[in-house]
């Protein structure tokens, strides 16, 4: 297999990359076809030796490729891969009439990088360890701020991992990367030193989103995909659906740790129409299909033993009954955020909506306005 020079022999990258390529029904799933087209390629791929493995997974209606392979992070190779399955599954999405059948696939031409172009991607590379415990967790009906609370939980929050207090490896802390969405550029602090400087940008997770979490060493600890498909498309195209990469154990969060942050449902915005605030659920796989409002918003936690860059897994996370109170809380939550119905703050400030389709109808009501590009 081909190696690109750049990258060191014993360096294994995961890269997960997704998009929605058509809904079943509706918004709520993804047609079992589209899955076994994907797990197909995907075999082949692996097979050709262009990975070294795979997981195919969904959560709603997008389509998730976790894959393994040592040709670094960006690999042109490996996202014309995604990019090729997807429009494959469009194809096939078209041919059932799946609903929204190619939604996340904004530009037609693959030009070196799924970037973008629609798809979502969070990918990191690093040398594995003796023993190499990850997590892959993919939200649906959210916009990608909705890690930031559970990942400065994870890697901030004493109160949340216990590591942070009693594990001399972590007992430094962690460097946070955080992208501003709307300048397209980033920052990084250190924590616990700037802890309360981390929280004002991160506290505003429209605004700011945790990127990179990386070990004061340098090493990546956790990798998050970034890209608003608004800000892409200039309109509103259903929301990002966020992924994210948690690496565990040995002077890094335990996988519990890791868990926990997930163990109170946050209000993410996202759910019906891109235009709600609600809790996130997290799940087993076979829960991940959004119903009631076409939500509330889910997340699934796929872990994995990485074994020389064989995914050795997947274990569903979420499939505990441990999880079942944050389950019947989210529920809850959901229930009397749903009271609310058109007012705010269930559904997002007038600033947040600029980018669904309230828009359209305000121009109406209002006469034209100036519109944000
Ligand atoms: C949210 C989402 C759905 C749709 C809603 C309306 O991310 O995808 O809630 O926004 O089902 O969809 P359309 O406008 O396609 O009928
Ligand atoms: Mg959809
Ligand atoms: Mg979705």
């Amino acid at each position: 297999m081909k190696r690109r020079k750049s990258v060191k022999k014993n360096q294994v990258t995961i890269s997960v990359i997704k998009a929605d390529i058509g809904g079943y029904v509706g918004h709520s799933a993804s047609h079992p076809d589209i899955l076994a087209l994907a797990e197909r390629l995907m075999d082949q791929a692996r097979a050709d030796g262009v990975v070294v493995d795979f997981c195919v997974t969904n959560v709603g209606d997008d389509l998730d490729l976790i894959m393994t392979h040592y040709r670094g992070n960006d690999s042109k190779v490996i996202h014309r891969l995604a990019w090729d399955i997807f429009m494959a599954g469009t194809e096939l999405a078209k041919k059932l009439k799946l609903y929204g059948a190619g939604q996340d696939i904004l530009k037609d031409a693959f030009s070196g990088n799924v970037k973008g172009m629609g798809p979502g991607v969070a990918e990191m590379t690093f040398v594995e360890r003796k023993s190499e415990p990850v997590i892959v967790f993919a939200a649906d009906k959210c916009a990608p701020g909705a890690w930031n609370l559970p990942v400065y939980r994870i890697f901030a929050d004493p109160f949340n991992t216990i590591g942070l207090v009693i594990d001399p490896q972590m007992h430094d802390g962690f460097k946070f990367e955080v992208h501003d969405l709307y300048k397209d550029r980033d920052i990084v602090l250190s924590c616990p030193e700037q802890m309360y400087d981390l929280l004002v940008l991160i506290g505003s997770p429209e605004n700011y989103v945790i990127k990179n979490v990386y070990k004061k060493n340098g090493e990546i600890a956790a990798a998050s995909s970034t890209q608003k498909l608004a800000f892409i498309a200039g309109r509103y195209v259903g929301k990002d659906d966020p992924v994210l990469i948690v690496r565990c154990q040995s002077g890094l969060p335990a996988v519990g740790e890791v868990l926990e942050g997930f163990a109170i449902p946050h209000l993410v915005s996202g759910w019906m129409r891109g235009s709600h605030y609600g809790p996130l659920m997290p799940v087993a796989r076979a829960d991940a299909t959004p119903s009631r409002f076409d939500g509330p918003p889910r997340v699934i936690g796929q872990g994995f033993q990485v074994n020389n860059g064989k995914l050795v897994g997947p274990r569903d996370m979420f499939a505990d009954v441990s999880f079942d109170l944050a389950r019947k809380r989210a529920n809850e939550i959901a229930d009397y955020l749903r009271r609310h119905g058109p007012f705010e703050p269930h559904r997002l400030g007038l600033k947040e909506m600029e980018y669904t389709t309230l828009p359209q109808v305000l121009d109406k009501l209002m006469g034209r306005r100036k519109r944000k590009k």
